[in-house]
This record gives C-alpha cells, structure tokens and sequence, in this order.
C-alpha cells in the first residue's frame, strides 16, 4: 500500500492539490448528538497531515444506513461540526466547512472554493444510491463524480475497508491514491493478531448475535488458545451445551453450527469459557428486577442481561497469563447501569494486562464506546480499533476489497 508520502512524491507535492479522503465518521448519535465520538478522532490526524502540506481537504463518509436518498436523521452535519472543532483546536488556520450534498454543482462549487489547507465534509455519501450499488456501472458512476472532485485519494476509513462501495472500491480505481495513516495502523495491528500473536493467546467475544460472528470464530478456533464468550451471543453457546436460556436472545437456527464449534475446539485443544453465572432480568430495561443465577439454572420467564460476578472473576483469570488479548463485543447490556458490570470487568482485565506488557486490542464500536464511556484513556490498551466488522473479516482472513485495491500502484 502506497503511502501519503510516497503519493506526494509521486505527484509533486500535495500543496495546491485537491485530496478526496475517506474516512469512517460513523458514528452514534442521539438525535444530532454525538455519543462516542472516537472515530472522528481518529480521524483527525491524517486530515490534519494533508492540510499541514497544503492539501485542499475534502472528506467523505457515511453514517448509518440511509437507503439511497438524503434523510435528514443520517445528515453528517453534526459530525462535520464536531470534526471542525477537532481540527480547529489545533490552530493551524484554515476553514472547516461541510456541504449539503454528496455530489454535484453545489458540492463541486464548495470544492472550487477551497484553498490550500482548507477542509470541506461531504453530505453523508449513502444518500446517493450510487454508493452501496450492486451494479458495477452504478457504483463507477458515481465514483467518477465523486473523483473528478480530487487530484488524489486517501483511504482512511479503516472501519469500512470491507465495503466494495463506490467511495471505498471504486474511486481508487480512478485517483492516484495511498492509505492513510489509521489505515496503516490498524493493518499493522491486525496482521501482527492474524500472524503472528504472542501466546497464549485470548480473544473475548461478545454481542448480541452469534451469526455475525460466524466466520470469526471458526477461523480463531485454529489460531486462539482460548475464546471467552459473553454477551447476547453466549444464550446460543449455553443452549447448544444443553442448558435452558429462559426469555434471552437465543438463535435457534445456529445452535448446530455452534455445537460443532465446542466441537472442534476441543478436538484442537482451544479452550472455550463460558459465564458460571448469568444476571437474569423480568424485561429489557434498567429498572427491571433482577438476580444472580447459575448458567445452567435459567428461569423461564427471565432473561439474561450480563454475565454474572463468578463469571467476571473467571473471565478476569482465564486473561490473567495472556500475553495477547483481542475483544470484540460487549458482555452484557452495558448501556444500562445494573448490566454493565460483565463489560466493566472485561475492560479492567485488558487495562491490567496491558500495564503487564500483553498486547491487548479493543474492536468494534460497542466496545471501543464502552472502554471510553468508562472513562479509560487511549494508552489502558495496546489499540482501540475503529474497525468493528472490518477487523473480524481481517481477523477472518477474507479478502478485504478497500484494503486490495490500494495495493494496484
Ligand atoms: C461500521 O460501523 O462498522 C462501519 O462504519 C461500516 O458500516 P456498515 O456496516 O453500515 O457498512
């Protein structure tokens, strides 16, 4: 993959040059406010790079899943706003603007406008259905308008690199183009866990659905030495144990496939751990009743919101000798107080494995606004990554096209 410095070279310098970056600005929102706003963070400082050489900046994202049309509740603008304040508070001049559309006289006006070192934000890029087209001529289409905007592109949204979408794919196609630094990063990161890991070597998973994580967790079954299991996703693994779930998520149609999983894991040695105990509530809602029960003493009418104390100190042990950790998903319903303790104790067992030298990465958005929403600093873990999808495909060893395309000169 080619990098910033090697695209400056390649085109003279970027002083003057107009460079379309993408970025991952998916972020939560609660109505137009920003709750975690991490990847606009890590965002900033490749977009800061670029202006720094004089680069006219202009970024493009998406957030959430609009269906091809504008929608004023997926608007990027109070994401552009925050970005603004972020590379505002570095001094270095220049304007941060945002313009309400994707593509088009009004966008190619803003861009025109530009001067060296100034920002401009594109409207969210999944109100053009061009974006997420499954026609190829779609998707090149609207790439073409996107890169007749640039001299240049930037991959930077490591988040969406498994995306073969027309600002991710199709537009290095088109621009001479090179990965951005948090592009950069997080592959290093990634491979150094597909490749090379130090042992032993655990991964936490967690979230509400084992199918999403299919793929992840046969590839892992070779390659951890232990996978620790929570989250809405566990109810699967239990039940697939022979253990009644009462009223929790439960995905009847997988518990084959993940009997075949504890399978093969002790076929290979892998261990698997699996909460003791299970916080059980009467409804999904933080002021519900609930208790402590054994995971294999579920009652019928409840339904289990986090991993119980037993299974904290377990999970806290079976990480104790890692000398590599990955976590992706929270444990429980962490967004409500009396279901956050599972995840609460997943991140302490990280912080203190990291201050022992292990390497220890967070991925996916839950967990990495988890970590932060407990007040941990960047620097409690080896990498947060702002990849959540992307990183268990990477982790999977799929072929991922916003990542191969960067590699064709
Ligand atoms: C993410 O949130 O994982 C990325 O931004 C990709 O979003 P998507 O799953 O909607 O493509």
């Amino acid at each position: 993959m080619r990098t910033v410095e090697q695209l400056s070279e390649d085109l003279g310098g970027l002083s003057g040059r107009t460079v379309l970056v993408r970025s991952d600005l998916n972020v939560p929102l609660d109505g137009s406010t920003i709750t975690d706003d991490g990847r606009v963070r890590a965002s900033v400082p490749t977009i800061d790079g670029l202006r720094e050489q004089g680069a006219r900046v202009v970024v493009c994202a998406h957030l959430g899943r609009p269906k091809g049309s504008p929608d004023p509740a997926y608007s990027l603008a109070p994401v552009a706003a925050r970005l603004g304040e972020l590379l505002e508070q570095d001094g270095r001049g220049g304007t941060v603007s945002f313009v309400e559309e994707t593509v088009g006289e009004r966008a190619a006006a803003a861009v025109a406008a530009l001067d060296d070192g100034d920002v401009l934000v594109l409207e969210n890029l999944r109100f053009h259905p061009g974006e997420t087209a499954k026609a190829d001529e779609d998707r090149a289409d609207f790439a073409r308008q996107l890169a007749d905007l640039a001299d240049a592109f930037v991959s930077d949204g490591f988040g969406v690199v498994h995306r073969a979408q027309a600002s991710v794919y199709d537009v290095a196609r088109l621009l001479p183009h090179a990965a951005g630094g948090l592009v950069r990063s997080e592959v290093e990161v990634m491979r150094a866990l597909r490749e090379d890991p130090q042992r032993p070597y655990a991964v936490v998973l967690g979230g509400a659905k084992v199918s999403d994580k299919l793929g992840v967790i046969e590839s892992l079954i070779s390659v951890a030495d232990r996978l620790l299991v929570g989250g809405g996703m566990v109810f699967t693994f239990l039940k697939a144990q022979g253990h009644e779930v009462g009223t929790s998520l439960l995905e009847e149609d997988q518990v084959d496939t993940v009997k075949g999983y504890l399978d093969t894991a002790a076929e290979r040695g892998v261990e698997i751990v699996l909460p003791t105990d299970i916080v059980v509530a009467d409804a999904f809602s933080a002021d519900a009743a609930h208790e402590v029960v054994a995971a294999d003493a579920m009652p019928a009418d409840r339904m289990g919101l986090d991993i119980g104390p037993d299974s904290q100190e377990l999970f806290a042990q079976r990480l104790a000798d890692a000398r590599t950790v990955f976590w992706n998903g929270p444990m429980g319903a962490f967004e409500m107080a009396p279901f956050a303790d599972g995840t609460r104790a997943v991140a302490a067992a990280l912080v203190e494995r990291t201050r022992e030298g292990a390497m220890t990465v967070v991925g996916g958005g839950d967990s990495a606004a988890a970590v932060r929403e407990f007040g941990y600093a960047e620097d409690d873990f080896g990498h947060i990554s702002t990849g959540g999808g992307a990183s268990l495909e990477y982790l999977e060893g799929k072929d991922l096209p916003g990542l191969s395309v960067l590699e064709d000169a």
